[in-house]
């Protein structure tokens, strides 16, 4: 098979580690990459937004499969121009897509299917969201409609942040269209999972379940990142759990956007809050997560390349079970330092020992090759991961293996793994 995978993150990097050790593989392109799938394929530089420019590409190289990472060449419609030229993808097309790209959307989805969820109202006026807002109480959620790049939501402890995010969403546009309408929700505690599941369109395959840690600083502080490190499995996602989430949340949804006429093929990332009701879904995304990918990965043992296959021609055998090594895993995201505001970039970055070390991987994210070797190139710029017999050893040999990076412009969170190690089942 001649597979291109689209992105160029530490999850197109891990994607890049698996879809390389599959005996179905002929050849691995990745546009545009990094330094990191530079080791599993060849690097091709056209943008992962660039749409026409992947489709003539993925034409005339003759590709079988297109596996896209991130979520913004599939809101751009690259399955949908894809498919038009023939060439296979496992995406969604642009309408499904949607699940990621409107909340609003999301929430008829969920309403329609009978999938537990935080009940929410959404305002596009903001006298009429304020109105409603006034017979609330906090703790409350006001969420940006469309994709505000991770910053479009606002857990409001107090009253008088909802009523400032309304305002700064619906009248100062801070989010521009993306918050040209609001969601005002609930508030639901618990524990936060992303579960992932491999969907054809109508038959969907678990695909793990990891712990992310989005605030940037330890003990969940801070703002909101795309994602500072992960672990996987987590004591809370027991199989009565995933069962549930699979039987409540995922298949319902399949269900739903069949009966919409748009079928959902590709990852679906499913942002869940344990609650002690059971999984309510918090939202949808439409690609693998970024690091939850890099954690999930190095655990599986079926070869993935076959499945996405079989996925993307909406062939997926409903008795296909994923196989997965006994085991925990951790991953580390190693930042710049000033991520996700402002940061640093050219900096020189020394990976010493780290990936000699036992059960360690190190996934390049946003780094670049110059003259002088490797140097940093984005905010999140490393995921070092590491798998070992339990939780506690993956996560010690990941920090041995961030301890032997040379990159002092770079942190990390150090309490990666220490919630989901202090929960008792
Ligand atoms: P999102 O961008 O939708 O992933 O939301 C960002 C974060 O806000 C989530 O990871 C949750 O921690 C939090 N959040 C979103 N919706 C809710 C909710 N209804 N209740 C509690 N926390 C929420
Ligand atoms: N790590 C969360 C995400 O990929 O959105």
């Amino acid at each position: 098979m001649r597979v291109l995978l689209v992105g160029s993150g530490g999850r197109e990097a891990a994607l890049a580690w698996a879809v390389a050790k599959s005996p179905t593989l002929d050849r691995l392109f990745v546009a545009p990459g990094n330094p990191g799938t530079a080791l599993f394929g060849e690097n091709v530089s056209i943008a992962a937004e660039d749409i026409p420019g992947l489709v003539r590409w993925a034409k005339t190289q003759k590709i079988d499969l297109v596996i896209p990472g991130p979520e913004a060449p599939l809101a751009l419609g690259l399955t949908d121009a894809l498919t038009e030229a023939g060439v296979a993808c496992f995406g969604p097309c642009r309408a499904a897509a949607r699940l990621e790209t409107s909340k609003q959307f999301t929430k008829e989805i969920c309403a329609e299917a009978g999938i537990p969820t935080a009940q929410a109202v959404s305002f596009s006026s903001t006298a009429a969201a304020q109105d409603y807002l006034r017979s609330k109480k906090a703790p409350i959620v006001v969420k940006a409609d469309g994709l505000a790049g991770g910053k479009g939501v606002v857990v409001a402890t107090e009253m008088a942040e909802a009523t400032a995010a309304i305002e700064a969403m619906l009248t100062s546009r801070i989010h521009g269209d993306a918050g040209a309408s609001v969601l005002i929700e609930e508030y639901l505690s618990g524990q936060e999972i992303s579960l992932f599941a491999i969907c054809d369109g109508e038959t969907a395959v678990f695909c793990g379940a990891a712990q992310d840690h989005k605030r940037v600083g330890e003990g969940d502080t801070g703002p909101n990142t795309g994602g500072m490190g992960a672990i996987a499995p987590h004591p809370l996602a027991t199989a009565s759990v995933i069962d549930a989430a699979m039987a409540r949340i995922i298949h319902p949804a399949l269900a739903a956007m069949v009966r919409r006429g748009m079928p959902f093929r590709g990852f679906l990332f499913a942002g869940l809050m344990l609650t002690e009701t059971g999984p309510h879904l918090i939202e949808f995304n439409v690609r693998f997560g970024d690091p939850e990918c890099e954690t999930l990965l190095p655990l599986l043992r079926t070869d993935i390349l076959p499945v996405l296959a079989d996925a993307a021609a909406g062939k997926l055998d409903r008795n296909v079970t994923l196989s997965w090594h006994d085991g925990a895993s951790a991953t580390v995201i190693l930042a710049a330092k000033g991520y996700p505001e402002h940061y640093p970039r050219n900096v020189p970055i020394n990976l010493g020992s780290s990936e000699t070390l036992p059960g360690v991987t190190v996934f390049h994210a946003g780094t670049r090759k110059d003259e002088d070797g490797l140097v940093s190139s984005g905010g999140r710029v490393l995921a070092v991961n590491a798998v070992g017999d339990s939780l506690k050893s993956a996560v010690e040999r990941a920090y041995a293996a961030v301890d032997s990076i040379d990159f002092p412009d770079g942190f990390c969170r150090r309490d990666i793994g220490a919630k989901a190690l202090l929960t008792r089942v």
